[in-house]
């Protein structure tokens, strides 16, 4: 049994998405997260993950393992005892802790692969929970934007404890992702961002709100076929992550070089302080963007188109 997962990556609103704010996020399918799952000679649950440089059986890993802890969840969920002799294989191209969803992608496939295998087929509403529950384990506080995009694979405007909603775009536009290629340590960057807003909140919830609108405009114009504006968008949405803390010297070396090479906006994407930052560009300015990303710095570009 075989399943797929794409990586993702947030347009606007990281971080205030975790107060409440709306975010939009959109897969990436130019990387991907696959999993197999098959029947065993051998006894036990054997894994091999060759990205994370694991290769062994279940009940040796330590039980938060992130690949262990999602199968143990699926067993558990399924009343699944005792468990089956099967080899579970997770190969992936999304870059680990890049701010590109690695770990919810990995999850996700993870669980639709195993649930399949086990002739318990879960739905989207099923999986997106489960998955919730698994990246609770490891992120602390997450908003669930990860977890819903790329489960539903589509473009989200996300709102916490909301029902989700997607939305399409009036004319696809095309965005360049930088890869800083300094891990992105979001957990960290999460709590940080929470300590700052129990120190002043006053000047969070503002920050907080003004991204807000933000996202909202850019629904509005993404949907009325209007992308163009959401290059001041970005130049927007980045100097409130600066004012969070959340960027970096890296992040801001790559989104100023993207705007000297004729990208139309930019912004780190995600958790930040590593990770990626992504830019808007007309479809032919995307490889000479890519280009003076690597020139400044970037490990890794991206083209992708959001349709
Ligand atoms: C991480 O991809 C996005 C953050 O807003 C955290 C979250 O929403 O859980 C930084």
């Amino acid at each position: 049994m075989k399943s797929s997962a794409p990586g993702k990556i947030i347009l606007f609103g990281e971080h205030a998405v975790v107060y409440n704010r709306p975010a939009l996020a959109v897969p990436v399918d130019q990387v991907q997260v696959d999993v197999e799952v098959c029947d065993s000679d051998k006894p036990g649950v054997w894994i091999d993950a060759p990205m994370v440089n694991l290769q062994g059986e279940l009940s040796t890993l330590p039980s938060d393992h992130p690949i262990g802890a999602v199968i143990l969840k699926v067993f558990h969920h399924l009343g699944i005892s005792p468990r089956p002799n099967i080899s579970v294989t997770v190969t992936s191209t999304i870059p680990v802790a890049a701010g590109l969803g690695s770990g919810a992608a990995v999850s996700v496939a993870l669980v639709r692969a195993l649930s399949s295998f086990l002739n318990h087929s879960l739905s989207n509403e099923q999986v997106n929970q489960l998955v919730f529950e698994i990246e609770k384990l490891h992120h602390g506080t997450p908003s669930g934007i990860d977890n819903t995009v790329i489960t539903y694979n589509m473009p989200v405007y996300y709102m916490k404890s909301k029902p989700i909603e997607t939305f399409k775009c009036g004319k696809p536009f095309t965005i360049v992702i930088g890869d800083t290629g300094v891990p992105a340590p979001t957990k960290q960057s999460v709590g940080d961002v929470r300590r700052l807003w129990l120190r002043d909140s006053n000047r969070f919830e503002t920050i907080f709100n003004e991204v807000a609108q933000i996202s909202t405009m850019a629904r509005h114009f993404i949907e009325s076929g209007r992308p163009e504006h959401l290059g001041e968008l970005m130049d927007h949405n980045h100097e409130f992550l600066q004012q969070m803390t959340v960027s970096s010297p890296e992040l801001d070396v790559l989104v100023a070089a993207a705007c000297k090479a004729g990208a139309l906006g930019a912004k780190l994407s995600g958790g930040g302080r590593g990770g990626n930052m992504i830019a808007l560009v007309d479809q032919a300015s995307a490889e000479s963007v890519a280009g003076a990303l690597m020139s400044a710095g970037a490990k890794r570009t991206i083209i992708t188109e959001v349709k």
